[in-house]
Order: C-alpha cells, then sequence, then structure tokens
C-alpha cells in the first residue's frame, strides 16, 4: 500500500518515526513523507530527523507561521496538489497540530482514506486550538489509532463506529523507549546535580500577559531554593523579551534536541509544564509533572502516572512543589501499551488491510 505521512510540527515528528520504522520493516509498503514546515527553525525541526533516524522529507511545503486561518489555508492549498500527484492510498496524520487538521480535511475531500495517530484526546476545552484540530481530525479520519481506552470512550460516545477504533497505544513513548539509552549516556557536565525542569508554549498560559508575568514570578520564586532549566520555545521566547534572561539559579536557553531534552528529563526532580507530550513522558519516566493548564486531554497521566494539574494558581503550584522536594510527590504507574510497540501495532493494522 502507497502510505504518505504527514509532519509539521515538533510533537508529530517523535510520533511518526516509529511507525515509518515499523512500516519499513514490514517492507510491503511504499511510504511518501511530507513536512508542512509548519516548525522550520533547525532547532525545532531538522535536529529531530537527524536524532530520529527520520528519512529526509520527500515534499516540503514550506509553510512557515501565520495566524492559523492562514497556516491551515497554505497547507491545504500547498498540500492538495501533492496528494493529486502522488495519489497515495492512506494518509497518516499525527496528533492535534494545524498541520494534522489541514491534511485530514485535504483528503477528505479528495476521498483518500485518512489515519489518525493519537485519535479520541479530549480535554473538553473549546478554547484551545488544539481541541478543534483534534475533535474535526477524529471526524474526518476512517481509522483512529488511540493511545488509551479514555480516547475510545471519548471517540464511542461522539458516534464514531467501533471498527474504526485501533487502541494501539502511545507512539511518543516508542520514540523515548528507543532513545533512552542513548539520552543516558548525555554528559551531566555543566548541569546542576538537582533541578525543575520547565517548558512552556500554550497560548493560554504565554499570549496573556498577566498570566505569564504570574508564571515567571514563581519560577523565580523557585529559583531561590531550587536550579531552573527553561528551554524556551519561540513562541514564548517573543513573549518574555522585554524580562525574560537568566538570573541566579535560573537558567533559560534554547529549545533543546530530542535527546539532551529526554536526558533532561529523566534526571529532573520535577518537571514543570503545558505541554500534552511532556505529560505522558514523565509518567513513564516515573518523574513528578506538574502541568500549568486548567485541563488534560492526557487523563490517564493524572489517573495512572505521576501528573498533577495545577492550573494558574501560583498557591497550588507552590504547594505541589513543596510536596515534591519533601519527597511526598505523587507516585504513578505506566499505562497499559505504553510498551515502545505501538508503531509496530499501526504497522500491523495497516498491513491488514486491502491494498
Ligand atoms: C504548535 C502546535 C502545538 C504544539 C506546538 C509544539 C498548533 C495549533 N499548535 O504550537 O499544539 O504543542 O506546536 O511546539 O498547531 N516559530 C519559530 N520557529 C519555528 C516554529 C515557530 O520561530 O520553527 C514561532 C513563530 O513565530 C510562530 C510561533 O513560534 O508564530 C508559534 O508557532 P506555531 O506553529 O504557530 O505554533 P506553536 O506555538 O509552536
Amino acid at each position: 500500500m502507497h502510505i504518505l505521512h504527514v509532519v509539521g510540527a515538533r510533537p508529530n515528528f517523535m510520533k511518526a518515526a516509529p511507525v515509518l520504522r515499523a512500516l519499513e520493516n514490514v517492507g510491503q509498503h511504499r511510504q511518501t513523507l511530507v513536512h508542512t514546515g509548519q516548525h522550520y527553525d533547525a532547532n525545532m525541526s531538522d535536529v529531530f530527523f537527524s536524532q530520529l533516524e527520520m528519512p529526509a522529507p520527500d515534499v516540503n511545503l514550506e509553510v512557515g507561521s501565520g495566524s492559523h486561518a492562514r497556516q491551515t489555508a497554505d497547507i491545504m492549498t500547498r498540500f492538495e496538489p501533492v496528494v493529486l500527484e502522488r495519489r497515495p492510498k492512506m494518509v497518516l496524520v499525527y496528533g492535534d497540530v494545524n498541520s494534522t487538521i489541514a491534511a485530514a480535511l485535504v483528503c477528505a475531500k479528495l476521498g483518500i482514506k485518512v489515519g489518525h495517530v493519537e485519535a479520541g484526546l479530549r480535554a473538553f476545552d473549546w478554547s484551545m486550538p488544539e481541541e478543534i484540530n483534534r475533535v474535526v481530525t477524529d471526524r474526518l479520519a476512517d481509522l483512529l489509532f488511540t493511545p488509551s481506552e479514555d480516547a475510545d470512550a471519548n471517540l464511542v460516545r461522539e458516534g464514531v463506529a467501533t471498527e474504526k477504533i485501533h487502541r494501539v497505544g502511545n507512539v511518543m513513548i516508542d520514540s523515548l523507549v528507543r532513545l533512552l539509552p542513548v539520552a543516558a549516556n548525555v554528559s551531566r557536565n555543566g548541569f546542576p546535580e538537582r533541578y525543575a525542569l520547565v517548558t512552556l508554549h500554550r497560548p493560554s498560559n504565554v499570549d496573556d500577559s498577566e498570566a505569564l508575568k504570574n508564571i515567571w514570578q514563581s519560577l523565580v520564586e523557585m529559583s531561590d531554593s531550587l536550579d531552573v532549566i527553561f528551554p524556551v520555545h519561540p513562541r514564548t521566547r517573543q513573549r518574555i523579551a522585554e524580562f525574560g534572561r537568566s538570573t541566579g539559579k535560573l537558567h533559560l536557553s534554547e529549545p533543546l534536541p530530542y535527546i539532551e531534552f529526554l536526558a533532561l528529563q529523566s534526571r529532573a526532580a520535577i518537571v514543570i509544564t503545558d505541554s500534552g507530550g511532556i505529560q505522558e513522558e514523565t509518567t513513564y519516566l516515573g518523574v513528578p509533572c506538574l502541568t500549568l493548564r486548567n485541563n488534560t486531554e492526557r487523563p490517564v497521566t493524572v489517573s495512572i502516572g505521576t501528573n498533577v494539574i495545577v492550573g494558574q494558581s501560583k498557591e497550588k503550584l507552590r504547594d505541589e512543589l513543596a510536596k515534591i522536594v519533601s519527597g511526598n510527590g505523587k507516585k504513578g504507574a505506566i499505562p497499559p501499551l505504553w510498551d515502545g510497540h505501538a508503531g509496530e501495532r499501526i504497522a500491523s493494522t495497516l498491513s491488514r488491510m486491502p491494498s
């Protein structure tokens, strides 16, 4: 079968790499990789291709940044001729970014089958652009590959036929499992022994200057007693330009490559984030995670894993941090099927389909 994969933004790469590899190992498929160019900085894109050992994209749509409408429309306009020319039998889209919804919409209109990897996640928060992308992509998809039981339940509740739903586990964890031994060899040189690792890029936190200043104050306060390492996403970098610089034990850096970030995550005393994928990775690693959002589309990271939702409350953040620092942080377990073999399960589902 000719399978075309669409990736565009940083979290897509860790999800697509294991699926590409597993399909390659099956041997009976032709694969095409399209990069939309939603993320284009070397440290947001190229370095992930090399570290994850992904093939170079066959096509790069080079859409770059823009408003949601513009970025989504540009991807659609540039992707449609590629699909018409290459005529894949199946298009796989990943996660919840604008590249995902744009590609799914093009394919649905052209009558080309769409498989959505990481289907069924819901934050039940329509103010998140990613939630809109998730719901619409799932509605358009023919095959829905889910990471966890809650995702299946969400889809069934929304009326998706059960035969379209395939619970395969967490593809992002496949990449983690494969590269954790490599990350273990990354030198600790220059890094503090005990530290909090911070990431921040959600519009609800960084586009609202009041919310962002509050978080910044919490980080500065936290760095009185604990080193804080904060690789800064480009969206956040723009927003903190006026006041955001390293001071004392607060260390800002550029976004990090996958392996270096994984090394930092696995050794962190605590991770503070608003990312979806990092809530999952910390759960797998057993590292306490405090999520600076009011909800999560990944509830198993709370019910089974190490994640605690702290929202935007400085007090709650301080309390939860104190618990962790005193050794009373949440302990967790690894959810079912987060085992490094999700990509293989997707490949075997696709390989059973008539080509
Ligand atoms: C996107 C995803 C988000 C994901 C995140 C991971 C959507 C709606 N959002 O958010 O779900 O968690 O990626 O990073 O798709 N920029 C650069 N260089 C780059 C990429 C972006 O400087 O390589 C800057 C641009 O100024 C851009 C801004 O970052 O305007 C935001 O990028 P964009 O892709 O629009 O959204 P993200 O915030 O990265």
